[in-house]
């Protein structure tokens, strides 16, 4: 185990592409959609992530059901994608994503060895929670923290800091683990001990934050902190 991960007390997980899988909203009308599926599901998640950064900036907060409803609207017009009902197809199936597979168990052994659970996610409680039932993994997390609370989204430091302040866990005995690069920066930058989960084996961005470690999917997290 390394060093900078021996005193872990808590797991805090990003939610959309590090535990639930946002392609498998596309995934599940690709009938529907055809041909253009792949590009829409790519361009809505980089749409959605753009417009948060933006309304960082602009201070023009709306919660994210908001926003990814108004990168929807974007990607289906630039791809000429006029479907009937397509738009509340995919938005409903956003509330009920999969997990990827390797999740329940991961956190199943990580729960099992006493380590504490929570999600801090972008998402507003009225999307993350009914996602986090269906999935039927929500005994797993002693909290489902939103960004809504503070108005701003990641990788805003108001963000970060709503984990000691709801849960009372210093930022050095926190594991934070997000699929998204610029997202596990920000963390890191933060302070927190942070883990990529690195899905795609992307090239690291070149962004402050140390990053403590580097794994392809979540299998690999419950041993990375020395639980077997
Ligand atoms: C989240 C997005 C960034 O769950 O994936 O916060």
């Amino acid at each position: 185990m390394s060093a900078d991960l021996d005193k872990i007390e808590l797991c805090v997980f990003d939610a959309y592409g590090t535990l639930y899988d946002f392609n498998s909203a596309v995934a599940r009308h690709r009938p529907a959609i055809g041909a253009k599926a792949d590009a829409l599901t790519e361009m809505w998640r980089n749409k959605q992530i753009q417009y948060t950064w933006l309304r960082n900036s602009m201070d023009a907060y709306a919660p994210f059901w908001q926003v990814t409803g108004e990168a929807l609207d974007h990607c289906l017009a630039a791809h000429g994608i006029a479907t009937a009902n397509v738009r509340e197809k995919l938005l409903s199936a956003y509330l009920a994503l999969d997990p990827f597979p390797e999740v329940p168990a991961a956190l199943g052994k990580l729960k099992q060895a006493g380590k504490r659970l929570a999600i801090l996610s972008n998402g507003n409680p009225e999307m993350l929670d009914p996602m986090v039932k269906a999935s039927g993994l929500a005994d797993r997390f002693e909290a489902v923290l939103s960004v809504d609370v503070a108005r701003v989204f990641k990788p805003d430091a108001r963000v970060y800091r709503l984990v000691e302040a709801r849960l009372g866990v210093r930022p050095e005995n926190v594991c934070f683990l997000s699929s998204n690069c610029w997202d596990a920066h920000g963390a890191a930058h933060f302070g927190f001990r942070t883990v990529w989960v690195n899905r795609a084996s992307a090239p690291d961005d070149g962004l402050p934050g140390k990053i403590v470690a580097q794994i392809t999917d979540l299998s690999r997290l419950p041993s990375l902190l020395g639980v077997s």
